[in-house]
């Protein structure tokens, strides 16, 4: 079978991921695991509310998944603060804080410093604060945390069907995820697996695991509390995780390293630098325009790799009013280089990029529309590109 290649979108399973010894030693001490990020914040509305007659505040960074702070307001009185990914720290006199409140501190893209939320945590000691580190969910940050509580949306950087996992650096009481809702689990796991069989070259229809991708993830944001699936909670000691820590690291490296090497006016990358004992979600690159990011976007999905945008901020409704938010959602894109690729697909990605600014600066030069038409790269891929069903959409 010829295999298929392609970068980005959701994760497929292969058993390569799993390890002969566990990885115990990177979980905290006591935690719960839900079935979402989510979940593991709305069941805790119940046990930090003591008197149910009001909903509890909670402050939210003004860069953050709007999907996520969706499901947040359904609990929640929510507030915005403002957190920017192109500035080192939130900006603190954007919080005001009353006793009692919640705070969510995200660890944006894995390469925050927790120093500063310390910090600040010693001189107010009068509300919760819940760390976020759904983008790194093994830093320094996260083993070390002084916070009230901390969770991280598992999901997003393992390749598991379902997974969040909630703990209390100060060890309080921790929620216990109830329902059980197995179906959507069971349902991204069939994905997965047909997706890797559908990369070993298999003849199966990208449409189909794609169409069980998309059920299950509404599926899953869906459910408000719900237990993890079995085999994420059997498989999660087992996933070599250190080593995807190690391969996600390099991989952004390249890219930086790479990025270094080009003259892009066009674009440059949020962040070229992190902490000892962090990992960085991804590369993440900001383009000069909408037009741009949304044209090498399309250009890229047409050879096959899916950036996703991290996050959109596109409607009033889904916004966080914040200006510089706003602008920085309409310029931002996520270039896939997780654990799942090797150095050869790096390079593969990143001629691509050439090529499309290549593409696009000389059309420039031809027409003083900056609309490219860009078509398939110059080099030829075994495997033309197939329907996709909004593959990549959503971050
Ligand atoms: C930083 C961050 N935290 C938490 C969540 C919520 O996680 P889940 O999608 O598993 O509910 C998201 C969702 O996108 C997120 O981006």
């Amino acid at each position: 079978m010829q295999k298929r290649w392609e970068v980005g979108s959701e994760f497929d399973w292969l058993n390569d991921y799993v390890m002969l010894s566990g990885t115990h030693t990177l979980l905290p001490e006591d935690y719960e695991l839900f079935s979402t990020g989510s979940a593991c914040l709305l069941s805790l509305e119940p046990l930090l509310n003591q008197n149910q007659g009001h909903r509890l505040r909670l402050h939210i960074p003004s860069f953050l998944c709007m999907h996520f702070v969706a499901q947040l307001k359904t609990v929640f009185d929510c507030f915005w603060y403002r957190d920017l990914p192109t500035q080192e720290y939130p900006d603190f006199n954007s919080l005001n804080t009353l006793p009692g409140d919640l705070v969510l501190a995200v660890n944006l893209f894995g390469v925050r410093e927790g120093r500063i939320w310390q910090d600040w945590l010693i001189e107010h000691d009068n509300i919760i604060l819940i760390e976020d580190h759904s983008h790194d969910p093994f830093s320094s940050w996260a083993q070390q945390s002084t916070a009230h509580y901390a969770m991280a949306s598992l999901r997003k950087t393992l390749p598991i069907p379902d997974g969040a996992i909630i703990w209390s650096p100060r060890k309080m009481k921790l929620p216990k995820a109830s329902s059980s809702m197995p179906s959507a689990a069971d349902k991204r796991l069939t994905a997965m697996l047909l997706k890797r069989a559908y990369l070993s070259g298999a003849n199966i229809s990208k449409d189909r695991y794609r169409q069980l991708e998309i059920e299950s993830g509404i599926e899953l944001d869906d459910q408000n509390n719900s237990v993890v699936s079995s085999f994420t909670s059997n498989i999660l000691s087992c996933l070599n995780i250190s080593e995807f820590r190690r391969q996600r690291e390099t991989n952004v490296r390249q890219f930086l390293n790479w990025s270094l090497t080009e003259t892009h006016p066009l674009w440059m990358p949020l962040f070229t630098s992190w902490q000892e004992g962090s990992v960085p979600f991804n590369s993440i690159i900001v383009c000069q325009s909408t037009d741009i990011r949304d044209s090498l976007r399309k250009y890229l999905i047409g050879q096959n790799i899916f950036p996703a945008i991290h996050w959109e901020q596109s409607t009033k409704e889904t916004s966080s009013n914040d200006p510089l938010a706003i602008d920085l959602a309409n310029r931002i894109l996520t270039i896939p280089t997780d654990q799942r690729y090797s150095f050869d697909d790096v390079s593969r990605v990143t001629k691509k990029i050439k090529t499309f600014f290549n593409q696009f600066n000389s059309q420039k030069s031809l027409t003083p529309s900056l609309s490219p038409k860009l078509g398939r790269g110059e080099e030829d891929d075994s495997n033309p590109p197939s329907p996709t069903l909004g593959e990549g959409v959503r971050g």
